[in-house]
């Protein structure tokens, strides 16, 4: 008896040990305790109005609209734009850069992201949780990778446009800004907060906030 049940364990060891939950998808999730779970982030379209449309997506073709204060643009090809990445845990964005623009310091808490430099001279940039700094300046056909949550950002550091399409193990990687999340917060961190966290006077925290 004892020798049958350590076979049942011993058989269902792999099991056992993936049966932790799902990553996931969103920052939070209210559970509705009348609905049914499920292990999809959205309920899904009827097969019977499926079409080829809905696995192919031409949002990446655009360049993005780099006038902005940082100049460079996201445009996302996450479960959001493309339904199609519902369930299937990747997804993919465009990044356009102006010459002298910037993708500045952020994370994204749900995902690693792989990128390949389409045109371009990119600085790419990580600092991992050691507070070690590692970048290298890409041209056209280099890949780079940004393990899961540190914190990077990527530079045009050449004449022209800079293109990057990047990948990542999420269908909604999510993005936490690091100078809006700290600065731009809707209502905003204490002042006091912020002057002590970077040893400043309330007057440069105002300035700074000023600015987005
Ligand atoms: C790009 O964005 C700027 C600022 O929002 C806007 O003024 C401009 O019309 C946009 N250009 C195009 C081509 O959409």
């Amino acid at each position: 008896m004892a020798a049958l049940l350590w076979m049942v364990v011993f058989l269902l060891a792999p099991f056992l040990s993936n049966a932790a939950d799902p990553d996931p998808l969103l920052d939070f999730c209210i559970a509705d305790l009348n609905s049914s779970p499920t292990f999809a982030n959205f309920p899904c379209k009827p097969t019977s109005s499926v079409t080829s449309e809905d696995f192919f997506f031409d949002g990446l073709m655009k360049e993005g609209n780099t006038s902005n204060m940082f100049g460079s643009k996201v445009t996302p090809g996450n479960v959001l734009t493309f339904p199609a990445l519902n369930m299937l845990g990747l997804s993919m964005n465009r990044l356009d850069i102006a010459p002298n623009g910037l993708n500045p310091p952020h994370t994204h808490p749900r995902s690693t992201e792989s990128g390949v430099v389409i045109s371009g001279k990119v600085l790419v940039g990580f600092v991992t949780t050691g507070n070690v700094f590692y970048s290298k300046v890409l041209v056209p056909g280099q890949m780079f990778v940004i393990p899961r949550g540190l914190v990077h950002f990527e530079k045009n550091v050449g004449d022209n446009k800079a293109v990057i399409i990047t990948a990542f193990n999420s269908q909604n990687p999510g993005v936490v800004v690091v100078p809006t999340t700290l600065f731009d917060a809707q209502p905003s961190i204490p002042d006091d907060v912020l002057a002590q966290t970077f040893q400043i006077d309330s007057s440069v925290v105002h300035e700074i906030e000023s600015k987005f």
